[in-house]
């Protein structure tokens, strides 16, 4: 399978920002929107190549961080956008991780019923996972991606050149999705990353991890593009994950360290069921470790993660649907998992427990 068609990879092709939407024919004035790290990093940037290429732009610049992806900048965005006059045929392009990615495509989704948008994604967990299934959402109080819809890019463009100011919490937190695609789908992608897997920071490694990544997730979008089934399976790890966020209140993990622990529950399950080994067990932690990713939490009550999980939005009847592993590279979606040896899993991979 090739690329979609939206999704442009490669090393400084930010420069080649006009030529990528003339190809795809996007036109317009063009809405710029970044956060305060990204604006000075690259959005300034490229304003002037857009600039310099004959387009008309205009910037707004947001606080970063997930507060940011709430109602009250869908608003502020909306205000901009009116007040600077702009038309259905104009385009908003995001600069910046999935936090700026997730608000300025719901707000390109629903400003006047759906305007052209464009992503470039300048984290590794954008790249690998937010920038490509067009799902764009923001939060409400009483939950993560509540508010939300599907609304594909008309451009992603994801340079890895970015990925060099990225701070390495985010980047392993990146990782932990990109290594996630390979366990749960990829053979031979898990044991590329495993044979070539020296530092974080490699940019032939990344390169050809967001590459390989793009490309299995866009065969998971492709084949259920609205979440109604087989799209569950990009959900592995995320059961523990999003329990372990609740019960934190966002403040301790980033969703690719918790993504990792909930990983190595998955799969610490999947190995008590018998679905697989103890050396693929060991072999999907080591890679997670390898990338700096933790398989372990500690001061989080395992009674209280267990009872985040009854409120995650992917549950059915108050029961979570687990995704284990068979094998590497072999997810099975679906499972009904007993409480108690949910339990005792979240016990094991606390850190420190006698
Ligand atoms: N739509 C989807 O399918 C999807 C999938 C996965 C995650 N998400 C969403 O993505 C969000 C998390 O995204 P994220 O991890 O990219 O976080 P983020 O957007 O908050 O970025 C992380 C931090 O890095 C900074 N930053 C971004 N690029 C940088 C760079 N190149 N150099 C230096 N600093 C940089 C940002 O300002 C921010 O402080 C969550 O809200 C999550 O729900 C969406
Ligand atoms: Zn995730």
């Amino acid at each position: 399978m090739n690329l979609p068609k939206y999704v442009e990879i490669g090393t400084g092709i930010i420069n080649q920002i006009p030529s990528e939407l003339e190809k795809r024919t996007i036109t317009g004035k063009m809405f710029v929107v970044s956060d305060s790290n990204t604006g000075s990093l690259y959005a300034g940037h490229i304003r002037e190549v857009l600039k310099s290429n004959g387009h008309e732009t205009e910037y707004y610049e947001l606080p970063p961080g997930e507060l940011t992806k709430s109602m009250e900048y869908v608003q502020t965005l909306y205000d901009w956008l009116y007040s600077s006059r702009a038309e259905r045929s104009d385009v908003l392009i995001a600069v910046g991780g999935g936090v700026i990615g997730d608000l300025v495509g719901f707000v390109a989704a629903t400003y006047m019923r759906g305007i052209k948008w464009v992503q470039v994604a300048t984290t590794l967990l954008s790249q690998v996972d937010s920038s490509i299934g067009g799902k764009v959402a923001v939060d409400l109080d009483s939950g993560k991606n509540m508010v939300g819809a599907f609304h594909p890019p008309s451009l992603s463009l994801l340079d890895i050149d970015t990925l060099t100011t990225l701070p390495e919490r985010d980047l392993s937190s990146g990782w932990a999705e990109a290594i996630k695609h390979g366990t749960i789908l990829d053979t031979s992608h898990f044991e590329e990353l495993e044979a070539n897997f020296n530092n974080p920071r490699d940019p032939t490694l990344l390169l050809s991890a967001v590459t390989q990544s793009v490309l299995i997730k866009s065969r998971v979008v492709e084949r259920d593009p609205y979440d109604q089934g087989f799209r569950a399976v990009l959900n592995y790890g995320h059961t523990i994950a999003h329990a372990l966020e609740t019960a934190t209140a966002y403040k301790k993990l980033l969703h690719g360290e918790a993504v990792s622990i909930g990983m190595a529950g998955a799969a610490a399950i999947s190995k008590k069921l018998d679905l697989i080994s103890a050396k693929v067990q060991m072999r999907q932690n080591n890679l997670l470790e390898r990338a700096l990713l933790p398989v372990t939490y500690i001061d989080i009550d395992p009674n209280i993660i267990s009872d985040a999980m009854k409120g995650d939005k992917k549950v059915s009847k108050g029961r979570p649907k687990w995704v284990l592993l068979n094998g590497i590279g072999k997810a099975t979606i679906g499972h009904d998992v007993d409480n108690q040896l949910v339990l005792g899993v979240l016990n094991e991979l606390q850190e420190n427990q006698v």
